[in-house]
């Protein structure tokens, strides 16, 4: 049910009468909102007071005209002016009851319409790099990605999922190199996945270890120039201490210092740590430079040579095998997963484009795309003839528009490129991608409770099947405790415990990612998320568990399904009007959520459903009410609470189970 349109299609004629502008007449629709003081009124029109100038009357006035022609009679049970005229709207509880009773009916839905006007959505998201062991990072697009494509489904919209899997980058070139020299012939035979992922941690080792010894000297050069800038910049400072450009030098050089000093004693780490296994050295040193090696496999692979493609076509299966097991394991789907290979054949056509133009131009070889507001060019090819993340990517968005024509394109990824996609924006709007939404859909990174990104203690970022398997694990440890199952009264057999476990321990990971704003970073913390109290979804999957062992009771005592559906819903007290006033606003809650495609907006609403399921059932006896019609009408408002708390967690992806 869409109550605010709904509330706004009654003040819209009213308003028409006084003011010809669509604009000015939106906005001031606009200013009907949910009230936020449930003491004052459900909903609120906040409108008069703009108008005061445009209308020549006062605000009080404006709100009595409106009134006078308002009609609100079959929704509302009052209407009444308050303060300068502020329109104060309380629904009629047999109205809400209707509703909620329309709700109730349609299993599927739940009443919620499907939009007017649907859009077609392109969302890009997960989209990790192959080849790598997937970790905690990507958990967030994936979660949020899968969540939106949900949610936009639901209300109507047409949605396309593609996985941009990054399938050619440089990370091919270090398996490939990593396979042609330090294979181990068995351990490839016996588990491909787990020997590429070793490749690809002793390639990047060396890598790193080479980077180190050639920094090293460079660093404790700069170390010493450092201090004394810094030294100087202080006694500028202590001179005019007021100066506000000074002490702005000298803290910037303070922070230079500090960088400095730490790249300095991570690289002594990564030295130290090496020199103690002298093989390892051996062979960095007998690969010298790997890096440039690397880029040469990779190199070698993009201009088709024979041994490096098929290398290529024998790991990408194994590869993707390996992240599909986790997408399994998540439930998540797409409906395509070209990846960045698929788009290889069309960059020198991006790139040729650009140049016809004279969008792009040749800068010393390269290249290059000049944006007005950047310091660097968005470069699409190198001086050797490689193509880049962002060719591939102008070359992706192109296709799309071909093939998919959206109205939407949204791109689920971490908030550190957000560079490049104000750039790749900018070039594609200029190629004539104009009617097109193009957004950015960022988030923030997963920290550790040490507010780093979030890391194990030896070092590697962790994996996320393992990071899975604890979750459930711990889940096991809150849900399955014997003493809770016995003080419960339930029995439970083993199988339907792991169940329990695998869907509590997996809706906590989803959820704790979820339930923050996305663009801000969050603490991992997995000790909290699995808490059967407080904003998770253990506590949330409780709460319908509890809707359902309420119902079975009920059916116990003869008050079946069909009773319920036929039963009258009558909203006689302050926490059933509450409760149903919160099940009302689920369609204008989703609604909202994708404005700017904030999935915690309906975690946030489905918390707070649960805490009023819980003090509605508090305060409203439901299977020992005093008369058999208010045990009916009290279990049917149980029936949908629990229906809307297991349909909002099927559009963030998480599951629900029957007991608990
Ligand atoms: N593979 C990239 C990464 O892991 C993300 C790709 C996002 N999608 C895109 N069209 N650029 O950083």
């Amino acid at each position: 049910m869409r109550v605010l349109s709904l509330i706004r299609s009654r003040f819209a004629p009213v308003l028409a009468t006084w003011i010809d502008d669509q604009e000015l007449l939106n906005a001031s629709l606009e200013r009907i909102v949910s009230s936020r003081d449930a003491t004052l009124a459900d909903y609120q029109a906040n409108l008069a007071m703009p108008l005061q100038k445009k209308l020549g009357k006062p605000p009080l006035t404006i709100a009595e005209d409106i009134m006078a022609g308002l009609d609100l009679g079959d929704i509302c049970s009052s209407v009444t002016i308050a303060g300068q005229g502020y329109i104060n709207l309380r629904l009629s509880p047999e109205w809400l009851a209707k509703s909620l009773s329309e709700a109730h009916a349609d299993h599927e839905r739940l009443a919620v319409t499907k939009v007017d006007n649907p859009k077609t959505y392109v969302i890009d998201f997960s989209s990790p790099n192959v080849a790598k062991p997937m970790h905690v990072g990507h958990i967030r697009s994936t979660v949020i990605g899968d969540s939106l494509s949900k949610i936009l489904r639901f209300l109507g919209h047409k949605v396309i999922t593609d996985n941009h899997l990054g399938d050619w980058g440089t990370q091919f070139g270090m398996i490939i190199y990593g396979y042609k020299h330090f294979r181990d012939e068995d351990a490839f035979a016996r588990a491909p996945v787990a020997e590429l992922s070793r490749l690809y941690r002793e390639v990047q080792r060396i890598i790193s270890y080479q980077d180190a010894e050639r920094k090293l000297p460079t660093l404790e050069l700069a170390i010493p120039k450092a201090e004394q800038k810094l030294a100087d910049a202080k006694s500028k400072v202590a001179a005019s201490p007021k100066d506000k450009k000074l002490a702005k030098e000298s803290s910037s050089a303070e922070n230079q210092l500090k960088e400095l000093h730490e790249e300095l004693n991570k690289a002594k780490e990564t030295i130290d740590q090496a020199k103690s296994d002298t093989e390892f050295v051996a062979r960095a040193q007998s690969h010298a430079d790997l890096s440039q090696r690397v880029l040469r496999e990779t190199s070698k692979l993009h201009q088709g040579d024979a041994e490096n493609l098929k290398l290529w076509n024998d790991f990408l299966p194994n590869c993707k095998e390996e992240i599909h097991t986790v997408y399994q394991r998540l439930h998540v789907e797409f409906d395509y997963e070209y990846g960045e290979s698929y788009y290889h054949d069309m960059l020198p056509m991006v790139v040729e484009d650009l140049l016809g133009r004279s969008m792009a131009v040749n800068s010393d070889g390269a290249i290059c795309v000049f944006l007005d507001g950047y310091d660097a060019p968005m470069i699409v090819q190198k001086q050797d003839g490689a193509y880049l993340y962002a060719t591939t990517d102008i070359a992706t968005a192109m296709f799309r528009e071909r093939e998919f024509a959206p109205d939407a394109c949204l791109y689920v990824v971490d908030h550190r490129q957000s560079e490049h996609f104000q750039k790749l924006f900018d070039v594609l709007r200029k190629i004539g991608i104009t009617q097109t939404e193009l957004n950015h859909v960022q988030f923030g990174t997963v920290l550790g409770k040490d507010g780093k990104p979030f890391k194990t203690r030896s070092g590697t970022v962790v994996g996320l099947e393992s990071l899975l398997d604890e979750s459930v694990e711990r889940a096991w440890q809150v849900v399955c405790d014997p003493d809770r199952l016995k003080s419960a009264g339930s029995e439970l057999t083993d199988a339907e415990k792991r169940h329990i476990a695998e869907v509590v321990g997996l809706g906590a990971i989803k959820y704790a990612d979820l339930c923050h704003n996305r663009t801000s970073n969050y603490v991992f913390d997995m000790e909290k998320m699995v808490q059967l109290v407080g904003n998770t979804s253990a506590y949330i999957q409780y709460s319908y568990a509890r809707t359902r062992s309420i119902l079975r009771n009920g059916d116990t005592e003869g008050y079946n399904a069909a009773r319920i559906s036929n039963a009258e819903m009558v909203l006689a007290t302050g926490p059933e009007m509450t409760l149903a006033l919160q099940l009302l606003r689920f369609e204008d809650m989703l609604a909202q959520s994708m404005v700017d495609y904030l999935p915690n907006l309906l975690t946030e609403y489905l918390y707070e459903t649960a805490r009023l399921f819980s003090s509605f059932f508090e305060q409203c006896p439901v299977l020992k009410a005093d008369n058999p019609e208010t045990v009916l009408s009290r279990l049917k408002l149980t029936d949908l609470t629990g229906a809307t708390l297991r349909k909002g967690l099927e559009l963030l992806g998480i599951g629900v189970v029957e007991r608990m």
